[in-house]
């Protein structure tokens, strides 16, 4: 898989861009991991880790988790896709590369036989809040003082058709 949006490269990453999502990550969001649990997430669905790229450079990422549980949308227990993390460096936003990440890692959940897909996000975060609700996420719930800062989370979610 490799998709072109302008100058960009949207593609599944290699183990070794994992040292640069990090680098992103760093750059973009209070939520750190260890390289430890960047690679476990990689290890789990490969597929549905995507980079953005620009000359050979990342400069977004979007990682995500195949998980079993219950419903967003009911009381059954159905296979998820979890979108642990995404970011786009602030000199590249509102290019389309968020929505771009978004729509692949979709795809790629829908075809691991999930049937919904959801994630958490700062109830004060309005870019990221607005392309989750343009791309079909509705609020389900707020997580008080999710976050370490005490800051709360929606759970937000879309069913896979
Ligand atoms: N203010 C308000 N809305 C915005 C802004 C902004 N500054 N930037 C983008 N948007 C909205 C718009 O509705 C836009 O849709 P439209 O252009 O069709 O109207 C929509 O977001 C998507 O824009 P894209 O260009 O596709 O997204 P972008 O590449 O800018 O990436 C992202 C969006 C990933 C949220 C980016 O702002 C970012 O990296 N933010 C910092 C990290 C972050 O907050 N990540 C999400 C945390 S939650 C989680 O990871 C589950
Ligand atoms: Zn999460």
């Amino acid at each position: 898989m490799q998709q072109a949006i302008g100058p960009y490269l949207l593609l599944e990453a290699n183990e070794d861009d994992i040292w640069e999502v990090m680098n992103v990550n760093e750059a973009t969001l209070p939520e750190h991991y260890t390289q430890e649990f960047y690679r476990e997430i990689y290890e789990n669905f490969p597929e549905g880790f995507l980079v953005v790229k620009l000359n050979g450079k990342v400069v977004g990422y979007e990682m995500n988790r195949l998980e079993r549980g219950l419903s967003n949308f009911g009381f059954n227990f159905v296979k998820k896709g979890h979108v642990v993390s995404i970011a786009v460096l602030e000199e590249h936003r509102n290019r389309g590369l968020g929505t771009a990440l978004l729509n692949e890692s979709m795809k790629k959940i829908k075809e691991n036989g999930c049937s919904e897909i959801y994630l958490e996000v700062r109830t004060s975060n309005d870019p990221a809040l607005k392309l989750y609700s343009k791309l079909g996420f509705t609020i389900i719930r707020t997580i008080p003082y999710y976050y370490s800062d005490g800051e709360n989370a929606y759970v937000m979610a879309k069913k896979l058709q």
